[in-house]
């Protein structure tokens, strides 16, 4: 079983003056992406986010969480510093996550709505597109498998999409790529998260 954490927040319950302190223990980096950003919400999202995941990296290295430095890939992976711990995060509406592990990691979260299911063509395996059928849940599903794949990987959007599958029998999930191992996690209603591990 692979080991990692997983930790949600929900920024609606997170007050402006937390917010403000967060963003000031954010990398300049970070500040300067936060300050560029226009709508209100996504900043909160993106000054929450890293909050999130300063306090789980510093809670597992057990250091101060504004000793905490976040830079980013050139492919835009996040990765700490200071820190002998991977983590991956992901924004969606009010949400965010964090998963940290000791291994690379990947996690994203999308609300189950109606999509066209024929979109599904653009990023499936035809085996995955049999699974999804007419089921916006199982479209999320594979979904968010792939995103955090490809987060784990942290190859972002230059990735082969279609280069990987996914076979889900029982909520076992099985890789067609060796090494990693994925799990779909129940953190909120009407939410489909899931995580990647690379064994
Ligand atoms: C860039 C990408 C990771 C953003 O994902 P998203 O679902 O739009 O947004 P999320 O909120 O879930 O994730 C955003 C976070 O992903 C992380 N991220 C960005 N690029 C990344 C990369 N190359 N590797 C790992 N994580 C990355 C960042 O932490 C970012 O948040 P931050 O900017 O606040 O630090 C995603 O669009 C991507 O590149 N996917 C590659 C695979 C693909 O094309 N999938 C299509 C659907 S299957």
């Amino acid at each position: 079983m692979a080991d990692f954490k997983l930790s949600f927040l929900d920024i609606n319950s997170v007050d402006d003056s937390r917010l403000a302190v967060a963003f000031e223990a954010m990398s300049d980096e970070r500040k300067k992406e936060t300050l560029s950003i226009i709508p209100e919400n996504k900043k909160r999202q993106k000054i929450a986010a890293d909050m999130l995941c300063r306090q789980m990296l510093a809670e597992a290295d057990g250091i101060d969480p504004a000793d905490i430095i976040i830079s980013k890939s050139n492919d835009g992976k996040p990765f700490a510093e200071n820190s002998s711990n991977k983590f991956s995060l992901s924004h969606c509406g009010s949400l965010v996550v964090c998963a940290v592990s000791k291994k690379e990691i990947g996690v994203d979260i999308e609300k189950i709505r109606n999509v066209r299911l024929k979109m599904a063509e653009k990023f499936a395996c035809e085996s995955e597109i049999a699974y999804i059928g007419e089921n916006p849940e199982r479209f999320f599903e594979i979904w968010t498998l792939k995103e955090a794949f490809f987060k784990c990987k942290g190859t972002g959007l230059g990735s082969d999409i279609k280069s990987v599958c996914f076979d889900i029998a029982d909520k076992q999930i099985t890789c067609s790529e060796n090494g990693y191992s994925l799990f779909i996690k129940n953190v909120a209603d009407g939410h489909i998260c899931s995580v990647c591990i690379r064994n």
